[in-house]
């Protein structure tokens, strides 16, 4: 394992990505509330650049209680980025795939030493 430098810190700020190409192929690294989160930039559907694509709170679905459906809103809590190829969402948090939770990205540990941000790959 090696550390493969990403940014200084204070470089990124909510809401930035880095792409970094590492010999285990590119890897994205997101800010998001001021953590760190770093995938493969290869999509499980078909290998697309999964970590280039936007950013968008996770789609909620309103049911009533009486099982009518009211329309959508979106989270306050869950960001999801979007492979731009065909569009799975990936929790920006976990990497796991918004439609199928036994899908997610390879994820990799982040170090932050002395300002600098780190991937273990
Ligand atoms: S390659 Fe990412 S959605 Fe198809």
């Amino acid at each position: 394992m090696a550390e493969i430098f990403v940014a200084r810190a204070d470089d990124m700020a909510d809401g930035d990505r880095r792409i970094v190409r590492t010999n285990k192929g590119e890897i994205g690294v997101f800010r998001h509330k001021g953590a760190f989160h770093a995938y493969a930039n290869r999509c499980v559907h078909s290998g697309g650049p999964a970590c280039e694509g936007v950013l968008i709170p996770k789609v909620i679905e309103l049911i009533a209680e009486d099982k009518t459906y009211q329309g959508q809103t979106f989270s306050e809590d869950e960001m999801h980025f979007v492979c731009p190829w065909h569009g799975y969402e990936y929790n920006i948090e976990t990497g796991v795939f918004a439609g199928d939770s036994k899908l997610k990205l390879k994820k990799y540990q982040i170090v932050e030493r002395s300002g600098d941000v780190y991937i273990v790959a």
